[in-house]
């Protein structure tokens, strides 16, 4: 625990965390965002989202097991395979709104099995306390504990302090099921390019909304009864997994997140699937790339 202690008394920890409910009359005049199908006061996102991820931490795991049927191991696993990491050589890598470590896991073991790379190191980087203290407790079990291949931090992706995370130092940053929970993805995206080397690559895992109607009306009809249900099943908690299921309507579309990609400064593949974008099981979920110049 030590690793992570130090880290937490060097760096400020979340504000106590509150429910806070839809904006009221009084903030008519902030600018507001979408936390899910609400609109709320940009201010109190950041807060409600803590709460969601406080909530579900310690079953995130199975949970998502449980939503995903195990398919967001599949979707993790090309996520990491595509990028290839260590295969240039030992690589720096960030991975935001980690959690509990599922990408910095991939990216260490298939640098490890496809590259003998036991160099390549990932801090993982999230808003919340109590992911991370998984995602630390889960690494106990693994080779990687305790060496510098792997360590967790506390901060916000919209604002990674510039003295940990410093300008032009990572070769990999990876989001993935993070950026959609964020108030400000304009923000993440150009911390995301500051943080990067030049010529390193962003590269992001999202949901996606469906364009095929049979499989659009399949997935809603999981997304908005099965998901929820099973919220309340496992953990007592429906309303964060309504919220979860809700965002992901919330999200772009591929071609609009691409160009939010490219107007942070990243270059982009052309606008088709395949480039700018893979699209993965029909398109609920998505990875997307962006290298900075
Ligand atoms: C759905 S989880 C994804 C976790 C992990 N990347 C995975 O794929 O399993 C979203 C994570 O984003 C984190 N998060 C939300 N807003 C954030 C922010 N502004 N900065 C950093 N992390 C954030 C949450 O705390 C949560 O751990």
């Amino acid at each position: 625990m030590a690793l992570y202690r130090s880290l937490r008394q060097s760096l400020p920890l979340a504000r106590p965390i509150a429910f806070i409910r839809c904006a009221s009359s009084s903030h008519s005049q902030q600018k507001t965002t979408s936390f899910g199908f609400q609109t709320v006061p940009e201010d109190e996102k950041e807060a409600m989202v803590k709460s969601v991820f406080n909530s579900v931490a310690s079953k995130y795991d199975l949970m998502n097991d449980a939503m995903s049927m195990g398919v967001h191991r599949l979707w993790k696993d090309e996520f990491v395979s595509s990028l290839k990491p260590g295969r240039r050589g030992p690589m720096n890598c960030i991975d935001v709104a980690g959690g509990t470590g599922d990408i910095a896991l991939r990216i260490l073991d298939f640098a490890r099995e496809n590259y003998a790379d036991r160099e390549s190191c990932v801090q993982v980087v999230d808003i919340n306390d109590q992911m991370l203290e998984e995602g630390y407790r889960r690494f106990k079990k693994t080779m990687y504990h305790n060496t510098p291949q792997i360590s967790f931090h506390e901060a916000n992706a919209q604002q990674l302090p510039k003295e940990k995370f410093a300008d032009n130092s990572y070769d990999l940053y990876t989001i993935a099921f993070g950026i959609r929970n964020c108030t400000s993805m304009p923000d993440v995206l150009s911390e995301a390019y500051r943080v990067l080397k030049p010529g390193a690559t962003f590269a992001c895992l999202e949901f996606n909304k469906v364009d095929n109607p049979l499989l659009s009306t399949l997935y809603d009809q999981f997304s908005f009864s099965v998901i929820p249900l099973l919220g309340t099943i496992l953990t007592g908690d429906r309303v964060s997994y309504q919220y979860l299921v809700e965002s992901i309507r919330r999200f772009p579309s591929p071609p609009d997140f691409a160009k939010m990609i490219r107007d942070a400064g990243f270059v982009t593949g052309k606008d088709i699937d395949g480039a700018a974008w893979t699209n993965l099981w029909g398109g609920v979920a998505c990875i997307h790339t962006g290298v900075k110049v």
